[in-house]
């Protein structure tokens, strides 16, 4: 038995939602009411504990002049620091509560910001009833206005509002806010991300004229068998609406039938209205369109949909949680611009401007209850406020307050009840709630296998097998045949998959394979947008991307906080071009044999009259010719087959590859005309050339002083073979490397030893291989060395043979690799790694590009001619690790400021990567400013790479991408480049 301690619990430790507050009502962002926003400088006034300071600060003419002044909107940890104050520090923890469980008990060590702001009301206030109104304050707080408690509320990124109207005065108002970072709210506010107290969103005071509008619903259809759309408002109190454009002007409560366009994520048609009661007029913009599950399939407006999806947390390098207008937006059009079209708004309602701005450019919003209590799970789920009846009025107060603020936006198709909070009878009561409340959205929740609430089928991280298997309709069964049949009968989402955790998610074009195959698949949402990292500036002006344990947390988990598409900056990283090019919405397919592209219109509205599309036809990278493709308004689904014009030249110049691309015909609300949407690639066949020597006079090795060997431009090391100087510059010569630094997927994670790859990999030494060297032979035409490549402890080997030759002004080498011993695990990479002079710093190749792709994600590399700077190549993970690879590249050329430098043929094909530290140097650094230049460049030339999967919190890496030991066999051809040697064209070796 837990004991109960004696006397009332304070109201931030008891279960209820909070004293005071207004029924929760719809949002509306602007009205012809008077607002005064009370953002801004407040006084603020850190204490320890709870209850450490008295009241006295919510009277009138209390003296907080010496108080500090703190930004509302902030989360007060972020705000102390390069000040002269200390106001604690960002914790980061995962599932496990950062204090002991025992609901709804706090520590004692409570941090406890008051807040204070003074205000006069602008000279037109009318006077008379008016709301404050709380947008997010996390977690608890206690209000006064001149004096007066108003109320008490939890609930961090839920609305709250108090009448005021009685307490205000025209001039010298005083609004004091006690904010306590824990509360038996934190209890259901156990989301993975930071925890971040304090007044996060806007406070804002409303007028509240007499006959004002309370509440309204909107509720508007649309009919696609008919095209008709149906309008109703409900107000309180009564009043009328118009729609200019409709013709409409009905009474609240009154339903109207018209003909519309529909609204969608693709098309987000939006018709201008105003609702107008006695006191009040309110801008309203109405879209039409009906979400239903039918037949198995959640469809909007009589479609299927499918959902290219991510989980978005609101998040600013800066500003914590604290998120403005202007992120909210570039959000939107980083999404929009990278084919995103669905957000789930993980775990907690978004800023309320966010989903308009989803109604105006087009996005589906799985809007999600702020809830989680996933640190049950580390006592296998006792006292769970889900499913303990004393909780349940907080968890439906939760749902109202969600429910209610944003039941008027088309963007939102469902509701969530939460995340990860284990099965219990509050959230049913929530699900019985909310559908008795907005019947005409269907009900989400991943925690309870059974769907007993819901409409839908949700999981996270089921691999591809398991969801091709739940795409058939062929899982394996529930026990209860009924639930069984119910749950069979739903579509599926991943309402998290992908896991973009560094660099990664790999295996993202084999799911959209699946949700593209099955209709019971409506594609999914990848975890996560953005990377939750805090900027920290260091004292030689650089800066970092900080993450949990860097504030001196006792309980962390590390980076796990940096799984996001896009890097804490919001620059994309290269999970996001990758997700871009998978979920494309228009597909191209090529007989190239008889001159046809298959153009297949992937949206599920929108047809493709907005798009326009090219041609390039490209030899050696080079382009050769241009122009339009004239592709029909393929209606959503449609395909049609377009002439491709005559191949420009013959194969015979080279490699050849078209280049098909579909680009916005004209500027959008989200992108600029022009701005590519799709593309496809084909490549020309192009006949064998036979593999031969190198052309010139072939070069013999000779000994020559110093213990050293010459063979054309390289200079060898007699001892070892390794090549010390080329063309007289100094080279660390290559051998062969298996290494990388583990990426977060090779980490793996806890709860699956068997994925833990970094681990096994050590454990089997293959971050510590040593090269024995057993026989340098220089023969008539060939330097041949043999080794074998072990770590200590193994019987497991890699016996390696390089064989080198010379012709002209250049030098190949022959790789041959056989492995030894009983291999079973997979090998990190396979290739060659060479240093490098550090001025060989421009580089340009033929290949894969223009960024970094590894095996199972190099949808978006694209063969061409690319140019880059060896800083350029580095993709900057918040955690270092392996990156910056290029695929399929044939050549590269790295050079010195005067043209100089060093050039590299492959054949087959290889990876290059570059970089300006060494692998060992990168697997050692925690965060990227520990990164240094460091005296050579290392070069990576790969003949195999292992794959990345998303084994951070995911499936590992496909079995078609993993690097098994096998023999194999790779070669390289070096030549130097001379300065002031022309750009352009050049020959293949
Ligand atoms: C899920 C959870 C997310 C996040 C993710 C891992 O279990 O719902 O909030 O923790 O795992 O990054």
């Amino acid at each position: 038995m837990h004991e109960a301690p004696s006397g009332p619990l304070p109201y931030y430790e008891d279960m209820g939602p909070g004293t005071g507050a207004l029924p929760p009502r719809a949002w509306t962002g602007v009205s012809d009411a008077r607002r005064v926003n009370l953002g801004g400088a407040w006084r603020f006034r850190l204490s320890a504990t709870a209850d450490g300071s008295d009241e006295s600060f919510a009277r009138p003419g209390f003296d907080a002049s010496r108080w500090d002044v703190l930004p509302v909107p902030s989360h007060w940890p972020l705000q102390g620091h390069g000040q002269d104050h200390d106001y604690g520090r960002p914790a980061y923890t995962d599932v496990r509560y950062p204090f002991p469980i025992d609901p709804p008990r706090v520590p004692t060590e409570n941090p406890t910001g008051d807040h204070l702001r003074g205000f006069d009301l602008p000279g037109d206030w009318p006077g008379g009833a008016a709301v404050l109104r709380f947008d997010g304050v996390d977690s608890c707080a206690r209000v006064w206005l001149n004096g007066e408690e108003l109320g008490t509320f939890k609930g961090s990124r839920l609305p709250v509002e108090f009448e005021v109207g009685e307490v205000l005065r025209p001039r010298g108002n005083v609004l004091a806010v006690r904010v306590h970072q824990w509360s038996s709210g934190s209890y259901l506010e156990d989301q993975d991300m930071w925890w971040l107290p304090g007044i996060f969103r806007d406070v804002t005071l409303i007028e509240r004229p007499e006959g004002a509008v309370t509440d309204f619903f909107v509720h508007c259809d649309y009919d696609h068998l008919t095209g008709n759309g149906s309008l109703r408002v409900d107000c309180d109190p009564q009043g009328t609406v118009t729609v200019p454009e409709l013709g409409l002007d009905i009474a609240t409560g009154e339903t109207a039938v018209v003909p519309v366009e529909p609204w969608s994520a693709e098309v987000p048609r939006l018709y201008d209205a105003e609702l107008a009661t006695e006191g009040e007029r309110v801008p309203l913009r109405i879209g039409f369109r009906t979400v239903r599950v039918e037949d198995g399939v959640l469809k909007v407006n009589g479609r299927r949909v499918l959902f290219r999806g991510v989980n978005r947390h609101e998040f600013d390098p800066d500003h914590g949680r604290a998120v403005d207008l202007e992120t909210m937006r570039r959000d939107l059009l980083l999404m929009k611009r990278h084919n995103v079209n669905a957000v789930r708004t993980s775990h907690y309602p978004p800023h309320p401007a966010f989903l308009d701005l989803c109604d105006e450019l087009g996005m589906w919003v799985v809007d999600e209850c702020d809830l989680e209590t996933h640190g049950f799970s580390e006592v296998d789920w006792r006292r769970n406020p889900v499913d303990d009846e004393r909780w349940t009025p907080a968890l439906l107060d939760r749902a109202a307050r969600m429910v209610e603020r944003d039941k008027n936006h088309p963007a939102v198709v469902m509701w969530s009840l939460g995340n990860e909070c284990g099965t219990g009878r509050g959230l049913s009561a929530m699900a019985d709630w909310i559908r008795r409340r907005d019947p005409a959205r269907p009900i989400h929740y991943e925690g309870d296998q059974s769907c007993a609430d819901v409409d839908v089928y949700s999981r996270m991280y089921a691999n591809h097998e398991e969801s091709e298997t739940i795409g058939r309709r062929a899982e394996p069964p529930l026990l209860d045949a009924e639930s069984d049949q119910r749950r069979r009968a739903m579509p599926f989402i991943l309402c998290e998959y992908a896991h973009a955790m560094g660099n990664g998610p790999g295996g993202l074009s084999e799911y959209q394979r699946i949700f593209e195959t099955y209709e019971r698949c409506q594609g999914g949402f990848v975890w996560e947008w953005i990377d939750h990292g805090l900027r920290r500036r260091t004292a030689d002006g650089g800066a970092y991307f900080a993450y949990g344990g860097d504030f001196g947390e006792e309980l962390h988990d590390g980076n796990f906080v940096c799984d996001g598409l896009v890097f804490p900056d919001r620059t994309p990283s290269p999970g996001l071009v990758e997700y871009k090019k998978v979920v494309q919405p228009v597909g191209f397919a090529a007989d190239l044999a008889r001159g046809l592209l298959n153009v297949t219109n992937r949206h599920d509205f929108a047809d493709v009259s907005g798009l326009a599309f090219h041609w390039a036809y490209e030899v050696e990278g080079e382009l050769a010719a241009e122009g339009r493709l004239e592709v029909p308004a393929l209606a959503p689904g449609a395909s049609a087959e377009v002439a491709l014009p005559r191949a420009p030249r013959t194969a015979a110049d080279g490699e050849a590859c078209w280049t098909v691309r579909a680009v916005l015909a004209e500027d959008t609300a989200w992108a600029p005309s022009g701005h590519e949407v799709a593309w496809a690639q084909f490549e020309v066949a192009r006949p064998a050339v036979p593999a031969g020597p190198l052309p010139g006079a072939p070069h013999a090795p000779r000994r020559v002083e110093g213990g050293l060997i010459m063979l054309g431009p390289g200079m060898f090391d007699a001892a070892d073979g390794t090549l010390r100087y080329l063309d007289g510059a100094v080279v660390d010569g290559p051998r062969l490397d298996v290494w990388r630094a583990p990426i977060d997927n090779d980490r793996g994670a806890d709860w699956y030893p068997e994925g833990q790859l970094e681990r096994r990999w050590r454990e089997a030494g293959l971050d510590r291989m040593r090269h024995r060297i057993d026989e340098v032979a220089p023969g008539q035409d060939a330097l041949t060395v043999t080794t074998r490549v072990a770590p200590a402890a193994s019987d497991l080997g890699l016996r390696t043979v390089y064989r080198w030759t010379a012709a002209g002004d250049r030098l190949a080498l022959d790789v041959e690799v056989t492995p030894e011993g009983p291999w079973t695990l997979p090998l990190p990479r396979l290739g060659i790694r060479l240093g490098l002079c550090p001025t060989l710093d421009t580089v340009e190749w033929y290949g894969g590009g223009p960024g970094e792709a590894y095996p199972d994600t190099r949808e978006a590399s694209r063969l061409g001619r690319h140019r880059s700077t060896v800083d350029g190549l580095q993709t900057p993970y918040v955690r270092p690790q392996e990156n910056g690879a290029r695929a399929d590249v044939r050549w590269a050329e790295l050079r010195r400021a005067d043209g100089s430098g060093l050039r590299v043929t492959g054949a087959p094909p290889f990876w290059f990567t570059a970089r300006p530290w060494s692998t060992e140097e990168l697997a050692a650094a925690e965060h990227t400013n520990e990164l240094k230049r460091g005296d050579l460049i290392w070069v990576h030339l790969d003949h195999g790479l292992h794959g990345v999967g998303s084994g951070a919190c995911g499936p590992e890496a496909l079995p078609e991408f993993r690097l098994a030991a096998a023999p194999a066999a790779f070669s390289f051809t070096f030549g130097t480049l001379r300065a002031g040697h022309p750009a352009g064209p050049r020959p293949p070796f």
